[in-house]
């Protein structure tokens, strides 16, 4: 169990977690800290940090890792995980968000949503009245970039300057990576073509809040620009959730965009491949790479129990 007594941060202490923009670094410094030292200490057995608390999480969307992170956490930490998809519910035949949320939120102490419009998602925060947590939204995915901020210090230590270069599609990942990227002090630099690119008031953002802390985010074209002293090369789906029917497109476009072994020779010293999956080998990322000695793939989908899991104590710690 972890050694030092937990104290919940007030920055994430009953508050619903919609994007990392809403947070401060410090409160996301509190998650990855409480998120180390449950990995640290699962050995000697789980702290019950959510006893007695049940959350609920509907998935509007298939999902592998967020789901089973989830549960594998809370259940873990003594709590109790009540998976839900539209299907089963009567949100499937047309009951309303705010509906449903009303009545979950009489029943569990926070809610896990994956949907596709992040709009439905702050619907359902609006009526919840209890913490919501983004599962992944078209256009943010917070939870994952908390397992890639854990990764990286794994490996690195502090973030403060590590060069981060994300390749291909700047979708719901990218960004969530600059904002975690902006908070912890990472120089976030995304190679996206044209059309590709992540919302430029997103980059100009991160890149203000990065620079207070020695990072800085930033768009270019050019694959090679980007991952040259990069520490990690990170890439996701060229065809995520929603882009279906674009599939030709995308791998035309996004081709240049592969994170291979040539590439990865490119980056800084010791630079390590990651990808929040589902992959597509041989698309974003060649099958070498995702399972080869410079892979960090498979650390960061596990990270995904130990951040989520801090991130819930956090929030539903007694206050
Ligand atoms: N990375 C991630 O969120 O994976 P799932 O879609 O399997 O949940
Ligand atoms: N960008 C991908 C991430 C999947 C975890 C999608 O939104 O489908």
């Amino acid at each position: 169990m972890i050694a030092t007594p937990f104290t919940p941060h007030p920055d994430i202490a009953g508050r619903s977690l919609l994007t990392l923009r809403h947070h401060s670094p410090e409160g996301v410094a509190a998650v990855l800290d409480l998120a180390a030292a449950l990995k640290d200490g699962r050995a000697a057995g789980w702290p019950p940090l959510l006893r007695h608390q049940v959350i609920a999480l509907i998935f509007e969307r298939p999902s592998t890792r967020t789901r089973v992170s989830f549960v594998s956490g809370i259940e873990r930490l003594g709590g109790s995980a009540m998976v839900l998809s539209p299907a089963d519910m009567q949100l499937g035949r047309g009951e309303t968000i705010e509906d449903t949320a009303k009545v979950l939120g009489r029943m569990a102490e926070a809610i896990v949503l994956r949907t596709g419009p992040h709009e439905t998602l702050l619907e359902l925060d609006r009526h919840a009245g209890v913490p919501v947590v983004n599962g992944l939204t078209y256009e943010h995915h917070p939870c994952q970039a908390l397992a890639d901020a854990q990764t990286l210090r794994e490996r690195f230590g502090d973030l403060s300057g590590l060069r981060v270069a994300y390749l291909g599609d700047g979708n719901n990942v990218c960004v969530s990576l600059m904002i975690v990227g902006a908070l912890t002090g990472m120089e976030v630099v995304a190679a996206c073509p044209e059309g590709y690119r992540p919302p430029g008031e997103v980059v100009a953002w991160a890149d203000a809040t990065g620079a207070e802390r020695g990072g800085g985010a930033r768009v270019v074209d050019d694959p090679h620009e980007a991952v040259a002293g990069a520490r990690a090369l990170y890439t996701d789906t060229w065809v995520s959730m929603g882009d279906e029917g674009t599939e030709e497109r995308r791998r035309r476009d996004l081709a240049p965009y592969r994170i291979d072994d040539a590439l990865l020779d490119r980056a800084g010293d010791g630079a390590v491949a990651l990808h929040c999956l589902p992959a597509h080998a041989g698309d974003e990322i060649t099958y070498e790479v995702l399972h080869g000695p410079r892979s960090a793939v498979w650390d960061q989908a596990e990270n995904r129990m130990h951040a989520q899991a801090a991130l819930l104590a956090h929030m539903l710690a007694p206050g």
